[in-house]
């Protein structure tokens, strides 16, 4: 794997208000990026920040009645706290209220008049104060921001202007020749007709407000907030006083930004930029928008999704992995929290937390815990270990591209391999007779090793699940000093003791979502029986208030185990939601006792206590049978429904 230097940076953010999971969504795409390039061994530097000038946020610290500098100073900290939650780990946090940052603004801007690119004039025309954007009248739509549809404001004022027609040229040419530049396609697209429709000389300073950067030259004149903002991008790698440290991270790797803002990226910035003597970002990727029941999140539209909220309800982990996995990267998806418990249950705690609770559970009753030492492989393993060498390439590959729901698809088809691995080589069958002794030591070899693969891909994207995971592994090295070249089969060692824990990810139980329709219960409609009588004739039909006496409930299988003298017997420890019962039932023809660890089964929760052969049952279990008595199955459910939840 390549060991070059990568350079990821998000947009700042307006300090105009908190930010919700919109904001959230780039800023951690960017920091997995961050995360995986580190994984590869490359040089990383992430940048994210904050965009503090402008009309709108000092029309807002007036509206609060403060000055804009302790307006800003409390949403920025609030800022920084988002990111610690979402474990966003960034390499530097530029704000733009710095000493450094007016240093670097004042000497993008002085060389583009020493250049003659600036001249100054007198501006007339529309403006957008939420966006920071000006218009010309024939791009209005309805009198409004074609943008955010928000109304503009007339701006009349002297101004300096930027010659942005005279590097359209060169700009469309490097478009072309670069194809990878501006991305995804269907951008670059936008962005050419755009630069072809003509570019209007820049409007770059402000008088009427004073809350900027002033002109080195002209300090009646602020510099227009977004030249302000895209400098940003070279204020924290050194410029304008440190060459060597600007050449080592300049041209970034990647600009993540929203498509909202392409145009500010993908032409003005490099059109500034080739002004000054850079060379241009290598990607400018916009993404979609994360939307709220297919409406763009917004406060005035009271649809933002508070990002703290949902990580105290779900964990950061299941918010991490909902946002890049559910979203195509650089289409617009929508935040759904059904959608989000789905994801939850289904991928982190059913494919990836159970698979690491059973695998554990199994090596601690076959091998005290501790990893065998494998032998002789056949084609199952053979297989399964063919899929776990090709998808790190592949989740590579994926991330190149920043196809990050790709890579993510990727890495769940190695756990769904897994998941199939332990069905296919049945351990709990394997552990009944001594003489497979060896195969079940190779079994459950590959069973951990998988996990230690799949919790190297994952901690990217999931840090702490990953780091959870590791830690139940035992392995002795840390997870952090781990690189991609870790990530070959068979870097587990025999001998490790590894250490079950409690599962990774709670089941969120949906009874519990208030969002969630709770069927009313429908009153009995008499049924027609087969004889032609309605139900309610029948001799022994119950009411439905008789059948809600009996309480049935989702019951996890902890333990399982047969009951000495009584072959037809097993005795199982089972969770019903907080609370251990110990059931014992007539299924051991039909189970082995291995075999049903981790199942959700359905119990009667409040039948009274009996005792079978000496041992204690409280409660029973459901199975169906058939009339002959050969075939047996017991009622199960999915692992998306938790222990205790009701059975109605
Ligand atoms: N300050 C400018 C950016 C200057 S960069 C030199 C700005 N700030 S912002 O606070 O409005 O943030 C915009 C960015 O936040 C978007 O480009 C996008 O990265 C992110 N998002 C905000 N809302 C979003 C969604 N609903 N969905 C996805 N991303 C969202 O513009």
């Amino acid at each position: 794997m390549a060991e070059g230097k990568f350079y990821i940076t998000t947009p700042i953010y307006y300090p105009s208000d908190k930010l919700h999971i919109g904001h959230a969504y780039t800023t951690t795409v960017a920091d997995s990026l961050a995360r995986w390039h580190r994984f590869l061994g490359e040089d990383v530097f992430f940048l994210t920040g904050s965009d503090e000038h402008g009309q709108k946020i000092q029309r807002i610290s007036q509206e609060k009645g403060m000055t804009p500098n302790e307006y800003v100073d409390n949403i920025v900290a609030s800022f920084k706290e988002l990111w610690a939650a979402l474990n966003v780990q960034f390499d530097d946090f530029v704000r733009t209220t710095e000493d450094r940052h007016h240093r670097a603004v004042q000497a993008v801007f002085q060389h583009l008049y020493d250049n003659g690119d600036i001249y100054k004039s007198k501006y007339e025309g529309w403006y957008c104060t939420p966006c920071e954007t000006f218009w010309v009248e024939k791009k209005l739509e309805e009198g409004c921001c074609p943008d955010c549809h928000r109304p503009v404001e007339l701006v009349e004022e002297e101004s300096y202007f930027f010659k942005m027609g005279k590097y359209s040229e060169r700009l469309l040419k490097h478009i072309e020749s670069h194809p990878e530049f501006i991305q995804p396609e269907t951008r670059r697209n936008e962005m050419v007709n755009f630069i072809k429709g003509g570019l209007d000389d820049l409007c770059v300073t402000r008088t009427t407000f004073d809350w900027g950067v002033p002109v080195p030259f002209d300090d009646k004149h602020v510099i227009y907030v977004w030249v302000d903002a895209v400098t940003n991008y070279i204020t924290a790698i050194g410029y304008p006083e440190d060459k060597d440290r600007l050449a080592h991270w300049w041209p970034a790797d990647v600009h993540l930004v929203g498509k909202e803002i392409m145009r500010f990226h993908t032409i003005i910035w490099p059109i500034l930029l080739m002004a000054i003597g850079l060379p241009l970002p290598k990607v400018v990727f916009g993404h979609g928008w994360l939307l709220f029941d297919s409406d763009k999140m917004s406060k005035s539209k009271g649809n933002v999704v508070d990002p703290h909220q949902l990580i105290s309800e779900f964990g950061v982990d299941p918010i991490r992995y909902f946002l890049m996995r559910e979203i195509s990267f650089g289409q617009d998806g929508n935040f759904n929290r059904q959608a989000l418990i789905g994801r939850t249950n289904s991928d982190l705690a059913n494919d990836l937390g159970n698979l690491l609770n059973r695998s554990l559970a199994m090596l601690q009753k076959y091998f005290d815990g501790v990893v065998p030492q494998p032998l002789d492989e056949e084609s199952l393993d053979r297989d399964l270990k063919r899929v776990a060498e090709a998808v790190p390439e592949e989740v590579a590959k994926c991330l190149e591209s920043l196809d990050i729901n790709q890579a993510l698809t990727a890495i769940w088809s190695l756990i769904g391999r897994a998941n199939k691995y332990v069905d296919e080589s049945a351990p709990w069958a394997l552990a009944k007779d001594s003489a497979n002794q060896g195969r079940l030591q190779t079994v459950m070899y590959n069973l951990i090793e998988v996990q230690r693969v799949a919790a190297l891909l994952v901690k990217s994207f999931l840090p702490e699940t990953g780091e959870k995971i590791w830690s139940q592994l035992g392995v002795e090295e840390a997870i952090n000093e781990q690189g991609f070249a870790d990530t070959g089969w068979g870097g587990l060692k025999p001998g490790v003791m590894t250490k079950k824990g409690d599962p990774i990810f709670p089941r969120i139980d949906l009874d519990e979502e208030p969002s969630v329709e709770v069927p009313k219960r429908a009153k009995a409609q008499p049924a027609q029986s087969s004889a032609g009588k309605a139900a309610g004739e029948t001799e022994n039909v119950i009411g439905i208030e008789d059948f809600s006496k009996v309480e049935l409930v989702v019951a996890e299988v902890l333990e399982a185990g047969r009951v000495q003298g009584a072959d037809r017997l097993l005795k199982l420890q089972v969770d019903i939601g907080g609370e251990t019962r110990q059931i014992v039932a007539g299924i051991a023809n039909h189970y082995d006792p291995d075999e049903l660890l981790g199942r959700r089964i359905i119990v009667v929760r409040n039948l009274k206590p009996a005792k079978l052969r000496g041992e204690v049952s409280e409660g029973m279990l459901l199975a169906a049978s058939s009339s002959d008595g050969n075939c047996l199955e017991l009622l199960t459910v999915s692992d998306a429904l938790a222990p205790g939840s009701r059975v109605r």
